[in-house]
């Protein structure tokens, strides 16, 4: 019996598979490649000393996917492919709607087709938009998206809702990440954007490593105790130990079942930078842009449902997840 593991190659997907196959799990992964190298699946044999067994294909493809069902003994899907750039999402909407709504789609009738009715989804915290509470809690209203990618995850997540209604033998997990960061504290895998980073820690680490002259802080006059944005960091390999539950929960038959995944800490862009500067003795020259659009001043997670009904907490803590993200980029400073 395999899970198969949809964008495994990604950066939050290949520290997933390290987990499950550590944890005595067996997975198969597929990836189109579009975000993200083989390479990265080389990287995980020689964590886990296991060989990886992986196809280069998309989740649109049918045929693709009948073959993969049929070789493989699948009766879970971690679903992590999807174009994930927010900026780009806003020039390119169908492009984000046809592969992540249009490409789930087709995976999911795949596995109806072949029985395989247990689903964990990526979605994230986009989704409640503005938060009308904080901190964030699974009953707090979705929200309005202002982008496209975030309402592939709003849309999807209602999909899964009303699929599992319709036909309970489905089993649906809905996890709404936070703000993952870090890498595997090996610094063999970890995040490898294409091109110019949009998130702050990427874009933090290649300017430590010299590919980018300084960073823009967006905006330092929003309503928080500095005035600069506050989010809930993750630490990347407690992320990858909260899908590892998520597959134990789909064992349970939990219907559909919904949870944040954070720490239940706010952090600011400034603390992220001084935290960095402090744990890796690197200066981070930095200066203060015009907000960035789209933008919330603050956003962080009530952790309460993962700790009491998913039994997972996040063990690391901001230092952690600064150290490990420079321990990635300073030994692959052009990624994989
Ligand atoms: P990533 O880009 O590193 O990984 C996604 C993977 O999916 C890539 O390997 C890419 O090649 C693959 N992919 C994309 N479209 C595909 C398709 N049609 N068929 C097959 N493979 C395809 O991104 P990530 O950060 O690892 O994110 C994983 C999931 O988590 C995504 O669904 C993302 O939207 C979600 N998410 C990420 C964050 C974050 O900040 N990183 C936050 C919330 C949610
Ligand atoms: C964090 C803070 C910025 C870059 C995004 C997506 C969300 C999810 C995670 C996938 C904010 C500030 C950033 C920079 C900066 N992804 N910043 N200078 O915006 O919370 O969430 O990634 O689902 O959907 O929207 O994360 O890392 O982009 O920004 O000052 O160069 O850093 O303004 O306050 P965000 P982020």
């Amino acid at each position: 019996m395999s899970i198969l593991l949809t964008g495994g190659a990604g950066y939050i997907g290949s520290h997933t598979l390290t987990e499950l196959i550590n944890g005595g799990y067996d997975a198969v992964v597929m990836d189109n490649f579009s975000n993200s190298s083989p390479k990265a699946l080389e990287r995980v044999e020689e964590l886990t000393g296991k060989k990886i067994r992986y196809y280069e294909a998309d989740i649109s493809d049918r045929n693709a996917l009948e073959k993969i069902f049929s070789e493989n003994d699948i009766r879970e899907v971690i679903n992590f492919a999807s174009l994930k750039a927010v900026g780009e999402s806003v020039e390119k909407p169908w492009e984000y709607y046809n592969n992540n709504i249009g490409g789930t789609l087709t995976l999911l009738d795949v596995m109806r087709r072949h029985g395989a009715k247990n689903f964990v989804f990526s979605s994230s915290a986009t989704v409640y938009g503005d938060p009308a509470v904080i901190p964030i809690t699974e009953e707090c209203p979705k929200g309005t998206c202002t982008n496209p990618y975030g309402w592939t995850k709003w849309m999807l997540e209602q999909i899964l809702i009303d699929m599992q209604k319709a036909d309970n033998e489905w089993n649906m997990v809905i996890l709404r990440y936070f703000n993952p960061i870090g890498a595997h504290p090996s610094g063999r895998i970890g995040e490898n954007p294409n091109g110019r980073p949009n998130n702050l820690m990427p874009f933090i680490t290649q300017v430590a490593v010299g590919k980018l002259p300084e960073l823009g802080v967006f905006g330092n006059d929003y309503d928080t105790p500095d005035g600069t944005g506050v989010r809930d960091y993750l630490h990347v390999v407690d992320l990858a130990r909260a899908h590892v539950k998520a597959i134990d929960k789909l064992r349970e038959n939990p219907g559909c079942f919904i949870c944040n995944l954070g720490t239940g800490q706010g952090y600011s862009v400034m603390e992220l930078i001084k935290t960095f500067e402090e744990v890796n003795g690197v200066k981070i020259p930095y200066s203060i842009k015009p907000r960035r659009a789209g933008d919330i001043a603050t956003c962080y997670c009530s952790p309460e449902k993962a700790e009491k009904e998913l039994n997972w907490k996040a063990q690391f803590g901001i230092a952690e997840m600064c150290r490990d993200s420079w321990n990635w980029q300073k030994n692959n400073p052009d990624g994989y």
